[in-house]
């Protein structure tokens, strides 16, 4: 970790390596620890992050429970996380301590919705199937029948959690002429569901015994952890295909591994795992899934204006204001 910035301001301490462009403005800004190396934290340097930061800026990879959380001195007011999902987070400890938690929604809705697409059309086009042949050299030729997957168009797809990136992915279905369904906790307002031509599930097992393919876009908490358990995948068509750019522990990744292996769960494109980065080792065994190592809002814009976001987060904050992305306990 180093030091630097102007030492007479807000001391802030950023967990991993983030865009150039973020840090300078970080340092310009505030007192700032960075994390050059990029080397994650363990518990014990995160536990003294907190006890000296007015400000800690993790990200996916920290565990901030209920433990870190009471090893912070009472100087920590704010954890403005770099990025959307909290679920590293035990917010409520936080607010029970008095300190603020911010998150970056909406700068990588379109990024993460399109690499929904991307997996939406490698898994039944077996685009990385073919990628993997020609790249071993044992292309032999076209032939009529070779690599044939199955088209999108006409297909229904169920979407799981339809805030800003489940929306995101239904408006490209919808381009892609898919049919959009989808289950929420609320259902959306009639103009929002009429413009995205949305069918409304308020049974999650109705609507996965339907579908040709499911994209969980849900956050992860208590009520979605293993949302899709083993008795709800075995709803499934056989014909079906799981997308999931949300969390890992939304689905039972043993379960999903199963059925796929036995053909009761078509195939399935994961950008999130349950134990991320080990991955489980039956998933890297099946050939009809496509595994990405949790790239969905991996662009260079994405990444900035994520630390865009922290960085008016912090400053809103250390003004007294309210920070625009407050996050409250579920
Ligand atoms: C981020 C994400 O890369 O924002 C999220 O919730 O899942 C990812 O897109 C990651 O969380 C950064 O902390």
């Amino acid at each position: 970790m180093s030091q630097t910035g102007n030492k007479s301001r807000t001391k802030v301490v950023v967990t991993r390596k983030l865009p150039d462009i973020i840090e300078t403005r970080m340092a310009e800004l505030f007192n700032v620890t960075l994390n050059l190396a990029d080397k994650p934290l363990s518990r014990g340097e995160l536990k003294a992050a907190v006890a000296k930061a007015n400000v800690l800026v993790p990200t996916v990879t920290d565990t901030i429970d209920a433990d870190v959380i009471s090893a912070a001195g009472k100087q920590l007011t704010l954890i403005a996380n770099f990025g959307a999902g909290v679920d590293h987070i035990d917010v409520a400890a936080a607010q029970e301590k008095g300190i603020t938690v911010t998150n970056t929604p909406g700068v990588l809705t379109e990024d993460t919705a399109d690499l929904t697409m991307a997996l939406l059309l490698s898994v039944p086009r077996r685009l990385f199937e073919g990628e993997k042949i020609l790249r071993a050299g044992d292309w032999s030729g076209w032939t009529p029948t070779f690599l044939m997957g199955h088209r999108i168009q006409g297909k229904r797809l169920g979407i799981i959690g339809m805030g800003r990136i489940g929306r995101a992915v239904a408006r490209r279905a919808k381009a892609f002429n898919m049919a959009v369904h989808y289950h929420n906790r609320s259902r959306l307002p009639e103009q929002v569901e009429g413009d995205l031509e949305a069918t409304y599930w308020e049974d999650l097992d109705q609507m996965l015994a339907r579908m040709d393919f499911v994209s969980i876009n849900c956050p992860l908490t208590d009520e979605t952890k293993h949302l899709l358990n083993r008795e709800r995948l075995t709803k499934m068509r056989p014909h079906a295909v799981i997308i999931n750019t949300a969390r890992g522990g939304i689905v039972d990744e043993e379960a999903l591994a199963d059925l796929i292996e036995v053909g009761r769960i078509a195939g399935a494109g994961l950008d999130v795992f349950e134990e991320e980065p080990s991955i489980n080792p039956k998933l890297l065994d099946l050939e009809n899934v496509v595994l990405l190592p949790h790239m969905g809002s991996a662009t260079i814009e994405g990444r900035v204006g994520m630390g865009e976001k922290v960085l008016i987060n912090i400053r809103t904050f250390m003004d007294n204001h309210r920070p625009p992305d407050r996050v409250l306990p579920f």
